[in-house]
């Protein structure tokens, strides 16, 4: 159990309302009858929803097969409760994503979207730090885990959940306000939300924690966090193309600056 000062729930706190609120079913969700709304959408609509859904299903794949070295490499067993119940939700993050494919968008090659500035971030750099983490163990190299620990956190927690994912959930709020439609779609987001909810505040003070005990791990995670805002632009402009929902593009841009400032003060670098 760590003693850093923590200005919000703790691992344990947040383990037990997981057994609440993370235990919802995405095959309970009747997405279904979003199909009718998908039926009246024009080819750049589908286009642009199917590639929100799509980086969406491919991110929360990729988290669910990386989380676990984060698991077992943590050293703190009230975390890894936590862990537990996040690997969990990150699987049915995925399957509320696969099922709202199946039923409504149809069949697609999710993966085809994954361009060079979305792979990278969510699946292969990500990857790379799991694997890192897992040389840091059989190593024994106890610094080199905790830097390794830090560096995952930063990534997974502050970049992926903390900053793509939550400018994604605001795109869809838009989205509804605008159209009004997709109201299952909305549904399981919601829920997804609440579970990411957790996973950031339990990973931002994992970070914070970290960086307090390790500063020299600081200029190495706040260099990812610059790297990662530089890349905003680029990234919402593949999503807005087509804008054939007439988005706000400038307004989500700025939705992602603000999440990383965000991330960078809770982690105590701002
Ligand atoms: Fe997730
Ligand atoms: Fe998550």
């Amino acid at each position: 159990m760590s003693t850093a000062t923590r200005t919000s729930k703790s691992p344990r706190e947040l383990y037990s309302i997981a057994k609440h609120l993370g235990a919802w079913n995405p095959e309970e969700i009747p997405v279904v009858e979003d199909r009718a709304h998908w039926e009246t959408l024009n080819e750049g609509q589908r286009e642009q929803l199917t590639k929100v859904c799509a980086l969406f299903y491919e991110g929360e794949v990729s988290v669910s097969d990386t989380l676990a070295w984060f698991l077992v490499a943590m050293p703190d067993a009230d975390r890894r409760m936590f862990l537990s119940t996040q690997v969990f939700e990150e699987v049915k993050h995925a399957e509320f994503f696969e099922i709202y494919f199946r039923e409504v968008c149809g069949k697609v090659d999710t993966a085809a979207y994954l361009v060079p500035e979305y792979r990278g971030v969510l699946v292969d750099d990500l990857r790379k730090r799991g694997e890192t983490m897992g040389r840091a163990i059989t190593s024994g190299d106890k610094k080199e885990l905790d830097r390794s620990l830090t560096m995952f956190a930063a990534h997974y927690m502050g970049i992926i959940e903390g900053t793509m994912a939550v400018t994604g959930y605001d795109f869809f709020d838009d989205l509804l306000a605008k159209t009004g439609m997709f109201p299952r779609l909305h549904e399981g987001l919601r829920l997804i939300r609440a579970d990411e909810g957790r996973h950031i505040v339990h990973g931002m003070d994992y970070l914070r924690e970290m960086l307090a005990a390790h500063p020299e791990f600081a200029p190495p995670v706040r260099e990812m966090f610059m790297q990662q805002a530089a890349t905003i632009p680029v990234r919402t402009e593949f999503v807005f193309t087509p804008n054939a929902f007439d988005l706000d593009r400038e307004r989500m841009l700025q939705i992602g600056y603000d999440h990383i400032e965000q991330r960078l003060r809770e982690a105590g670098l701002n």
